[in-house]
């Protein structure tokens, strides 16, 4: 299974439901962006909802809510309301890094207290309708973290166990330790999905050599900087097909500019929008860094709009070296 990992503004409904549109059943589902029990009570995850209301998801990647928090009575709740409209899986998110987010053990920021862990778990499993699935990193302040917490892990009917092998502290930076990552995979009961700097078709490639009992891979920034690695992956696409691969590309970027360009929203906010998948996705084509920060120098919407037909354009006449 190919999953696509939650990115809080990047990976929201209208991102999902182009990719849908564009590459049907190239990602078998996604786990949304996290709805946050912040402040203890459902008003924060509120804000959020529309992104998993069922009927705006039907026609977009399967789609599996995610929570932030720890406040056991909201937990349940919303999971239970979720599950009412449709939900049986939720994803409990413990894997956040955000200084904000750990300082209050939430996110990875519970992961060097075992107890709350456990806490959590033990009040919410027996009451939840459907199925909990945990995504996580290895620990917050030490990789060693996750050796203390995979007994407990381990004693829940926990549908899955995503791991993104850094630590918190690490946020994105530095490798992901494999090394770490394959210690752990024995100890785990529970279905084990990979997820970090999946980006490219090699990558892919060396992980399932190296973890033949990994079946489940979920990937995030490489969906971004690479539409079709997933299709790739799959063998969809030819990846040395460099035509077809580059109007694959064009066709998605395009349909997501419609798609931005479509909502109901400040032209500023659209630009803004724009820019900023288009610093991710300009990788797929092929042109160089320099002549892509056209985009991002745009001065208004139009303008925008206008350097991104040049670029994907000068992209299309494929013989140009730049
Ligand atoms: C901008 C951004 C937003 C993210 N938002 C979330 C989120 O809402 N929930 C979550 O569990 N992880 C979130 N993540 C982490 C990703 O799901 C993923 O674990 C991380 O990017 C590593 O995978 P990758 O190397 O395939 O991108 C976010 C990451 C980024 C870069």
């Amino acid at each position: 299974m190919l999953i696509l990992a939650p990115m809080q503004g990047l990976t929201e409904l209208l991102f999902r439901k182009t990719y849908e549109h564009c590459f049907p059943k190239a990602i078998d589902y996604a786990i949304s962006p996290f709805l946050s029990l912040t402040h203890g009570n459902l008003a924060d995850a509120w804000k959020k909802i529309d992104d998993v209301i069922p009927e705006l998801n039907a026609d977009s990647i399967p789609v599996v809510p995610q929570i932030l928090g720890k406040e056991p009575l909201e937990f349940v709740d919303l999971a239970n309301r979720l599950y009412d409209v449709g939900y049986t899986e939720i994803n409990w998110n413990i894997g956040c890094p955000m200084r904000k987010v750990a300082a209050k053990h939430r996110g990875s920021g519970i992961l060097p207290y075992p107890g709350e862990v456990n806490a959590l778990l033990d009040y919410v499993v027996p009451k939840m309708k459907g199925q909990l699935s945990v995504k996580m990193r290895l620990g917050h302040r030490s990789k060693d973290e996750i050796l203390q917490l995979i007994p407990i892990l381990n004693d829940y009917p926990i549908a899955n166990v995503t791991i993104h092998p850094r630590t918190g502290k690490q946020q994105y930076s530095g490798e992901v330790d494999l090394d770490a990552f394959e210690q752990v995979i024995p100890q785990i009961r529970h279905k084990i999905i990979y997820n970090g700097d999946l980006c490219t078709l090699g990558d892919y490639t060396r992980l399932v050599q190296r973890f033949p009992s990994i079946k489940d891979y979920m990937i995030g920034r490489g969906v971004l900087y690479d539409p079709l690695l997933p299709l790739k992956i799959k063998g969809v696409i030819d990846a040395d097909d460099k035509t077809q691969t580059l109007a694959a590309s064009l066709t998605f970027i395009s349909a997501l500019t419609d798609a931005i360009l479509s909502r109901e929203i400040h032209d500023e906010s659209k630009m803004r929008k724009i820019k900023e998948y288009w610093c991710l996705l300009r990788r797929s084509l092929p042109i160089s860094e320099l002549v892509s920060m056209k985009v991002l120098h745009a001065q208004s919407l139009g303008e925008t709009l206008s350097e991104i037909h040049n670029l994907t354009h000068q992209s299309e006449r494929a013989d140009l070296g730049y």
